[in-house]
């Protein structure tokens, strides 16, 4: 074998064994005992893991008139730094414009960049005309999924959303929805700007739990009505959650995914001094939401983790610090995402093999990664050593994106990963990127719907 990684104790989904890990031409070659291979890694006293999965990032994303600070070399560098080896972007659709050319101007920026490997998925602005029979064409090309905002200036119709619902469901897609009342944060946007109430405070305030909660109910609703399956991003309240709950209760396939930042905050961080710089949509909520989510974690209605990684510069930023509205809306995550599941596994929160499901396994499964998800013979050597008797206070110093600050800054994580190889390649050790641009691939995918 080319590589064998021993001593070490192999996390699945069920179960933590001791194993050496078999790895020829990139793939997983075995899981066994007293393997021998050219390389030898001892990984004593380290957990072996599958590489994470962040199926939500915005990578390279032009705003109005801000960028995201990540290029798709700089993002999938942290990404690699934090134990994640698949990434996912969105491409969002032009007006007019086929979706598969949508996936094919992101794919010729983001292929000579990518550290490890990446897919799409297509943000629908457009269905009129023939446009919608790109969603097909899109399928056929290996993206298969798609996201559809029902705020901001290019959320859709709530028509178009229902007739990208009945599409899916003829061609084996699923539509992500980033689900929000973007009529009510509007008036109470508008009602606050016009008060002079404009701190951050008032970004969390204008975007109230219940104006997530009611779209999550309605989204769910047109999903079941169309015979569509649906993926809830970024689920960061309790009315959203008890709405996923009562639909996955009745048997829908209705799935969800939060971020570590609902996870690990609520909020009164926008009571604090940096408080605009956790400025993102759906805002950080309440304790109740917060503790909403863990149950829900716990109990396995969210699916998965990602991170929904939007990393604007502090002097972007900063144009909210007295006024929310005038803020770039995200957050940076990807290499903390990994690192902050585990640790709070760790911790004793959840199970290891809980942690490698929510950001690992089940991603792969319901995204349609057939070669990655877990340390399985013939999938990807995605691979992570893990050190769980390593702290680490986050200091964006030490962090591997390109954005000058992060929200997870002096937050200590019990353990840290030590080394990430991406399809049997080491890309990460000890703190240090040692991957390099163009490495990764783009994954085609099909789904399992
Ligand atoms: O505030 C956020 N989340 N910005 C990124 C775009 C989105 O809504 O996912
Ligand atoms: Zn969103
Ligand atoms: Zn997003």
């Amino acid at each position: 074998m080319d590589l064998v990684i021993k001593n070490g104790t192999v996390v699945t989904t069920s179960e933590m064994f001791s194993a050496d890990v078999g790895v020829q031409n990139g793939k997983i070659a075995a899981i066994g005992q007293n393997l021998s291979g050219d390389e030898i890694v001892d990984a004593s006293g380290l957990l072996v893991l599958p590489g994470g999965i962040d199926v939500h990032t915005h990578l390279q994303m032009d705003v109005g008139k801000f960028s995201t600070a990540d290029s798709y070399f700089a993002g999938t560098r942290a990404a690699a730094c934090g134990g994640v080896t698949t990434v996912f972007d969105f491409a969002l659709q032009d007006f007019g414009e086929n979706m598969v050319d949508t996936i094919k101007r992101r794919e010729t920026l983001c292929a000579p960049q990518a550290a490890v490997d990446y897919a799409f998925h297509v943000a629908i602005k457009d269905i009129s005309g023939n446009l919608l029979d790109s969603m097909k064409q899109a399928v056929e090309y290996g993206v298969p999924t798609f996201k559809i905002y029902m705020v901001y200036d290019i959320g859709v119709s709530d028509g178009d959303f229902y007739r990208a619902l009945e599409e899916s469901a003829k061609i084996g897609a699923r539509i992500s929805v980033h689900a929000e009342n973007r009529e009510i944060i509007d008036l109470l946007t508008k009602r606050f700007v016009k008060e002079g109430k404009t701190d951050p405070w008032h970004h969390y305030l204008s975007r109230a739990e219940f104006t997530e909660g009611e779209a999550v109910s309605r989204a769910i609703t047109w999903a079941v009505s169309a015979g569509a399956p649906l993926y809830i991003v970024h689920l960061a309240c309790k009315e959203g959650v008890e709405a996923l709950i009562k639909a996955r209760k009745a048997g829908h396939k209705i799935y969800a995914e939060t971020c570590p930042q609902y996870l690990n905050f609520t909020s009164e961080v926008y009571k604090r001094e940096d408080g605009h710089l956790f400025i993102c949509s759906p805002p950080v909520k309440g304790k109740e939401s917060n503790e909403a989510l863990w149950q829900a974690i716990k109990d396995g209605y969210i699916d998965t983790v990602a991170t929904d990684h939007c990393p604007f510069q502090k002097t972007d930023k900063d144009e909210g610090l007295t006024d929310f509205t005038k803020s770039p809306n995200g957050c940076a995550g990807v290499e903390t995402m990994f690192p902050y599941i585990l640790s709070e596994a760790n911790r004793g929160r959840i199970s290891f093999s809980r942690a490698v499901e929510l950001c690992c396994t089940s991603p792969a499964a319901l995204f349609g990664c057939a070669d990655k998800g877990s340390l399985t013979p013939g999938k990807d050597a995605d691979i992570v050593l893990y050190d769980p008797s390593l702290d680490v206070t986050i200091a964006n110093k030490n962090m591997h994106s390109d954005v000058d600050h992060t929200i997870w800054e002096d937050v200590t994580l019990s353990g840290y990963p030590v080394q990430t190889y991406s399809k049997g390649k080491l890309v990460y050790k000890n703190g240090e990127f040692v991957g390099s641009p163009g490495w990764g691939r783009f994954i085609q995918r099909k789904l399992d719907n």
